[in-house]
């Protein structure tokens, strides 16, 4: 065997049946879920605390090593992935709770818990930590924040950089940096949490995070509605917003064909709970808790939309089993976008009134550059954030750039994002410019070189560190 000093180095720090060299890396290291990509890093490793975190930061930095922070691996855009003869540092063996504190309403949790272990630990003790996603059960709390997770819930409680209180993260050299508190409120100089939350690994490595919760909400409403079109579907959720006393909580819309497909192919799983056919859908979820009150109210701002004509259809859950199968539609996303395999998922945003008017766009371009493609639009409308699924059953290359460039022309014109969500990782970083003026990348390289000077941290990422 080839002498190995820097695996060795790791090998003292956590013990070596937490390092794996080479060849024998964990595919889950390699890749994310998206399997787009397969590198080849040098050394996997698997610290328990921060301070093992910090001394192989030490190493790696004087070695000039780069260095991914690996979770749950849901992400799409390759942000995750490590370099080719890098280290994958995974944080998984992180994962324990700290303390809830259910009077300063805070959770103290370490960067490798899963989102949904999170939510349940909040939940028995009448806690309630808000971000939601499809990805909850593998998604790792320090993935969430280097990506400032959305997902379901933004409409009402925000994104995950909303629910980041206190902070511990350890930078390139190995310094330590933490603000765990549990103060919402905190104006002494700059927070440099945000500069972390969503920057995709390459400012630091998240290790633990003070998160806010809420009180438990005891009720939840579900229901699936429909409405002839775009703009009343819109006007549906503002109308809600209010006569739902503030409790509407998720507002994820679904474009007719992303319906009707996704609910043809679920078909041996469940029977489709509405007729395809209508102009638009969206799932609706309201939290509250008045048991007495909260359905009746729920079921009676539905009845109103429904006489003014702005909803064609609503069906409303009766039990948690009905209340599932809702989600289902639209969350079950593998039967209907498993046969379009290969195919590119977007991620885009802007102004809500824009959304039509981009979709539009979007498939004219796309109409233009790759003829025979097909489309699946699907979204949270509360933040102008659109999900589409692009597939031409086949690709390549060229096929994929024709596509990115149809989307991203659309979304540029709008003034919108490339990424409400998933993003930039390597996939996206061709085009950031698209998204991000001159000034701004250079800002952000300012920023980089300040507290990464040696670039190690997750390099390749986001943007290049030239002009481009
Ligand atoms: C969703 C993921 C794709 O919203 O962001 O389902
Ligand atoms: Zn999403």
């Amino acid at each position: 065997m080839m002498a190995d000093r820097f695996g060795d180095e790791l090998a003292a720090i956590v013990g070596e049946k937490h390092v794996q060299r080479g060849d024998t890396v964990d595919e889950r290291y390699r890749t994310d879920i998206s399997r787009k990509y397969a590198t080849a890093p040098g050394w996997a490793v698997r610290p328990g605390s921060t301070a093992e975190v910090s001394a192989i930061m030490r190493a790696a930095h004087a070695a000039g090593i780069s260095v991914t922070a690996i979770g749950g691996q849901s992400g799409t855009s390759g942000a995750a992935v490590p370099s080719d003869g890098g280290l994958a540092i995974s944080l998984e063996r992180m994962n324990r709770v700290h303390a809830i504190d259910t009077l300063s309403m805070t959770m103290d949790v370490e960067a490798g818990c899963i989102l949904q272990i999170a939510q349940e630990a909040a939940e028995v003790q009448g806690a309630f930590l808000p971000l939601d996603l499809g990805a909850r059960g593998s998604a790792m709390i320090g993935g969430t924040i280097g990506t400032n997770a959305g997902g379901n819930r933004v409409v009402r409680w925000g994104m995950m950089r909303d629910m980041v209180i206190g902070l511990e993260a350890v930078l390139a050299d190995g310094t330590v940096v933490s603000s765990l508190t549990k103060m919402l409120k905190d104006n002494a100089g700059y927070h440099w949490k945000h500069l972390l939350i969503g920057s995709e690994g390459t400012l630091g490595i998240v290790t633990r995070a003070v998160l806010r919760l809420r009180p438990l909400p005891t009720t939840r409403q579900t229901a699936l509605v429909a409405a002839p079109g775009f703009e009343q579907m819109i006007r549906v959720m503002r109308r809600l917003e209010v006569s739902l006393s503030g409790q509407l909580s998720s507002f994820e819309l679904m474009w007719a064909d992303f319906y009707e497909t996704l609910t043809t192919a679920q078909l041996p799983q469940r029977p489709r709970p509405m007729p395809s056919g209508y102009g638009i859908y969206a799932l609706v979820e309201a939290m509250g808790g008045n048991e007495a009150l909260d359905g009746q109210m729920f079921e009676q701002a539905l009845a109103v939309l429904m006489e003014e004509g702005l909803l064609s259809d609503a069906v409303i859950a009766q039990s948690d089993q009905q209340r599932e199968a809702l989600w289902a539609v639209r969350e079950d996303l593998s039967p209907g976008f498993t046969p379009r395999r290969p195919f590119v998922a977007y991620d885009v945003s802007m102004a809500i009134a824009d959304m039509p008017a981009f979709v539009d766009l979007a498939l004219a371009n796309l109409k233009q550059a790759v003829p025979d493609a097909t489309s699946l639009f699907y979204g949270h409308a509360g933040d102008g954030n659109l999900h589409a699924n692009v597939s031409n059953g086949t690709m390549d290359a060229a096929t994929k750039a024709a596509f990115d460039t149809a989307i991203f022309r659309a979304v540029s014109s709008f003034g919108g994002s490339i990424s409400a969500e998933h993003g930039i990782g390597m996939d996206r970083l061709p085009y950031i410019g698209m998204t991000r003026t001159a000034e701004e990348l250079d800002l952000m390289r300012t920023i980089k070189r300040a507290i990464d000077p040696k670039g190690i941290l997750n390099p390749g990422k986001v943007f290049t560190m030239d002009a481009q």
